[in-house]
């Protein structure tokens, strides 16, 4: 069907849309109907329904007699393994663990926070939770202890469920101390833990709150998958806001199930049996919705794998598991395509793989480029579909919906709204404007199905950051312009976070660290344009008066200070010691003209700027750096 038929057919009836898509999703009870506005403009879907997502991901394809298809391909270039599991085992498995949570207390509704790495286990962890009706918060294996005590204190699990270790090249992440460090910190204290053991490295159990994750399965009795409300939250999952504390998304379980299921023809074009491939992590939304839920959910077989880009072992190790595993559509971010043509520029890798099998390569979580988006298409051969999404929304929002149709690609832009949505840009006063002119992207109100219906324990914090400045109407956060197509350019965000690597993180949050520095009296961190990565953090720090330390010295400090609090993810290596910071006349800090100055691009003078000259010390200190050439 063309994109556009499937588009209107959404907006004469979103609620009838969403019903019929409904009927792929297999219900305890089905839903009497879609919407549910009673507490506008906070909406749900399907609330009414009883559902289970671990049945409709695993169990029901294995009495369909998929049994014995592969549902989990575990490529582990840095463990040198291979293992595959089947939807069969993946059910035995998952009953088994759920089971033994059950028996030691989890009930539905309870939290469980995941620490895990790229590994099975961290699926199966997610799903034993969904069976339960227990709501899980996975934490991103490169957050330090603090971050995961933060989560702990705001999700209040009963249980823990981590790994002994992750492994990043050349490097064991000691997950286990991280944990007890986390649990030490937060004023919440699980009832217990479950540790699974790598054999690359064995964790020391605390007797009496950890459990070996096979030991306490021994002899339990597996259990069933549990109904539970269309509206009851499947998962919370943290994501970076404009301050330390993040925001815990909560997802709707029955949105959920209807809106993956649906993407994952209409966008990705696979087949249920088909291999799909999103080589993310289970710690971020990508994972959570195309490693884990949406390939299971539409009975496609997903991969886990443990490796890097480059280096594990070398730029050909996604054309190797594509080649090697028959990956008909594969999804990744632009910056690690970034990393592979800055090692292998002439595709020479890409050469040595049949790579057939392959039909489209999607690109999501942060811009992609149009230099990598030309030299994707010219050594792959397949159509590269950029598209644009987040950890609120679940599911991609502006896609080329290529199942249905492959709309013309325009390199720079996501392309066009998928059903649910109707982006407009507007000025700050709400005003729409007019085709190719720059302003705050918005849709109005009710998101589609398995989108966020609040933040977790912050209604009025999901009120303010979303609903607010655009009544109506939710606010995406992003800056950018429509052309005359309908295709959206993603441009900026209109807020304090950056995009570093693909991940999403808050300058704020830094800015809280560095200003714990005890010679730090103000600071301010930007993310600066960066080749490889899209952005780097930048901080800039204004000491206390009378410090004469060494500038060099404090900087070490504080970079060692925000990788031991926020973790190594947050990528922070750059930092530089000024006078004073560009403020406007009322204090605030002028980071958006700092970020134009860093990155050589022209920009206007502040007309309620303090004192001008402060930009041009600024302008000498990053040039210092290598930046504002
Ligand atoms: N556990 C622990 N540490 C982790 C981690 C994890 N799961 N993931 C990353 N880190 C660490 C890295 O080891 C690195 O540490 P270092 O400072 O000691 O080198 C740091 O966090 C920064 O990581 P990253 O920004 O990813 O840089 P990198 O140099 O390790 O790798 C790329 C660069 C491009 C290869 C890598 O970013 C990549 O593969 N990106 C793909 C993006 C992606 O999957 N995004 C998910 C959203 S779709
Ligand atoms: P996350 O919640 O981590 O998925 O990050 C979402 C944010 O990443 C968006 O609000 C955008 O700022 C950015 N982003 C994601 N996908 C794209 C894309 N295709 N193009 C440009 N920016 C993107």
């Amino acid at each position: 069907m063309a994109y556009k038929d499937v588009y209107n057919a959404w907006k004469a009836d979103p609620e009838g849309f969403w019903m019929e898509q409904a009927k792929a999703i297999d219900w305890v009870e089905a839903p009497t109907k879609a919407l549910f506005d009673d507490n506008a403009p906070i909406y749900e879907w399907f609330s009414d329904a009883k559902v289970n997502t671990c049945w409709n991901a695993v169990d029901r394809h294995v009495e369909a007699g998929r049994g014995e298809q592969t549902a989990i391909i575990y490529d582990s270039p840095i463990t040198h393994t291979k293992r595959t599991i089947s939807y069969m085992e993946l059910r035995n498995r998952v009953a088994n663990l759920a089971g033994a949570l059950r028996a030691k207390g989890i009930e539905k509704g309870d939290r469980v926070i995941i620490y895990m790495p790229m590994i099975p286990e961290a699926l199966e962890a997610m799903l034993a939770c969904a069976r339960l009706g227990a709501v899980h918060s996975v934490v991103f294996g490169g957050f330090a202890a603090h971050e995961l005590a933060v989560r702990i204190d705001d999700a209040t699990p009963k249980a823990i469920i981590a790994a002994s270790c992750g492994l990043e090249p050349g490097r064991v992440v000691h997950y286990k101390p991280l944990l007890d460090s986390a649990i030490d910190q937060a004023t919440h204290k699980p009832d217990f833990c479950v540790i699974f053991q790598r054999e690359q490295e064995v964790a020391r159990l605390i007797e009496g709150r950890d459990y070996n994750w096979h030991g306490f399965q021994y002899g339990v009795e597996p259990a069933e998958c549990v109904p539970v409300e269309g509206n009851h939250p499947a998962y919370i999952l943290y994501t970076s806001g404009t301050t330390g504390q993040p925001k815990g998304v909560v997802r709707p379980t029955a949105g959920h199930l209807v809106a993956l299921n649906w993407t994952m023809k209409n966008i990705y074009n696979v087949d249920p049996g088909d291999v799909f491939w999103a080589a993310s992590d289970v710690g971020w939304v990508v994972g959570h919705s195309y490693i884990t839920y949406g390939p299971l959910i539409h009975g496609n077989t997903t991969i886990v794998f443990e490796g890097k880009p480059v280096g594990t072992p070398d730029p050909g190790t996604f054309w190797r598991v594509i080649s090697e595993w028959n990956v008909r559509s594969f999804f990744t971010a632009p910056t690690a395509f970034r990393a592979i043509k800055r090692e292998d520029p002439t595709g020479e890798y890409v050469t040595k793989y049949d790579l057939s099998c392959l039909r489209a390569l999607y690109l999501a979580g942060e811009r992609a480029d149009p230099e990598t988006i030309r030299w994707a298409e010219q050594h792959l051969n397949v159509p590269v579909i950029d598209h644009w999404w987040q950890t609120e929304l679940g599911y991609p929002a502006v896609a080329n919906p290529v199942g249905n149709e492959l709309l013309p690609v325009k390199h720079g832009s996501p392309a066009v709204a998928m059903p649910g949505y109707e982006f407009k840009i507007v000025d700050e006063g709400g005003n729409t404007l007019p085709p190719n002119t720059l302003g705050a992207i918005v849709t109005p109100l009710p998101l589609p199905p398995g989108t966020l219906p609040t933040l977790w324990n912050a209604e009025a914090r999901y009120r303010k950051s979303y609903l607010t400045t655009f009544p109506g109407y939710y606010e995406t956060g992003d800056a950018g312009m429509i052309d005359e197509d309908g295709y959206l350019y993603i441009m900026a965000r209109t807020d304090d976070v950056i995009n570093v690597a693909g991940h999403r993180l808050s300058t704020g949050a830094m800015e809280e660290v560095l200003a714990s520095h005890p010679d730090v009296a103000e600071c301010a961190v930007i993310g600066v344009g960066d080749d490889l990565k899209g952005q780097l953090p930048l901080g800039f720090l204004c000491l206390n008066k009378g410090c004469n330390r060494d500038h060099d010295q404090i900087v070490k400090e504080v970079v060692k200070l925000v990788r031991d609090q926020i973790g190594p993810v947050a990528a922070f290596k750059l930092a530089t010691v000024v006078d004073r910071l560009p403020k406007t006349r009322s204090g605030k800090i002028l980071r958006a003209t700092m970020v134009k100055i860093a990155d050589s691009q022209d920009f206007k003078m502040p007309a309620t700027i303090d004192d001008p000259v402060i930009l041009d010390e600024i302008r000498t200190a990053l040039q210092a750096m290598g930046y504002a050439k």
